[in-house]
């Protein structure tokens, strides 16, 4: 399974890069109206500044929702670096516009997808990274992760190239559980993958180990 962090923050990004284990980030209007980031040319040099860091998968959504626009956005945001991933809503001028972009050679990631027919629609448009969001079907009482499940089901059944990109992730186990399902990818906050470092058992094990030795080799 691919992990990718789900920020604009450099600092994290750098962090989770450094611990080995990263293939992407994703990253939506919110993420980045968080790190302050405002205006075009900002925005550009933002996404270009977070492509230098990571090896690919740098997903950069669009803001429009026309189809003339998203796919003029799209192009442009493509531009910026050949590891951008153009993020595009689930609506239907964005089934359009992955169409469209797909058969430009652009890579796509269909955003805020919610049911298994949505996924089918991405999916039949060729975008490359289908995203279901997990944790905010949770949050109104619906199962996410059954969401994964039958995307995966659906993909597999007629052999769609989309990879399922696990969004919305919460907590550590939504990832363990994503990859039990066989998620493609998952994308969650830093905090969400340096938790899985964490086992009082390895820790309490480490001391032991380390006063052992200590005590014949002091
Ligand atoms: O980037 C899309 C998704 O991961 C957002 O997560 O926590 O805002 O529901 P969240």
């Amino acid at each position: 399974m691919k992990f990718f962090i789900d920020t604009a923050n450099l600092n994290e990004i750098r962090e989770a890069y450094d611990l080995g284990v990263l293939d992407g980030v994703t990253t939506n209007p919110s993420l980045m109206a968080k790190e302050g980031i405002k205006g075009e040319e900002n925005v550009k040099a933002h996404y270009k500044a977070i492509c230098d860091i990571v090896d690919n998968n740098v997903s950069a959504e669009v803001i429009a929702t026309d189809f003339d626009t998203m796919i003029k956005e799209g192009e442009e945001l493509a531009k910026i670096d050949e590891k951008i991933v153009v993020k595009i809503p689930m609506i239907r001028d964005g089934v359009k516009a992955i169409k469209y972009l797909t058969a430009q050679g652009i890579r796509t990631n269909c955003t805020l997808v919610f049911s298994a027919g949505q996924a089918i629609l991405a999916a039949k448009a060729g975008a490359s990274y289908v995203s279901p969001f997990i944790g905010r079907l949770d949050d109104i009482a619906y199962d996410g992760l059954s969401l994964i499940e039958q995307i995966v089901q659906i993909y597999d059944n007629y052999g769609y190239a989309t990879e399922v990109l696990a969004a919305s992730i919460r907590h550590t186990m939504h990832l363990v559980q994503c990859a039990e399902i066989g998620a493609d990818v998952a994308t969650c906050p830093l905090k969400v993958i340096t938790s899985l470092l964490n086992h009082p058992l390895t820790d309490s094990g480490l001391k032991q180990f380390l006063a052992d030795h200590h005590k014949v080799n002091s």
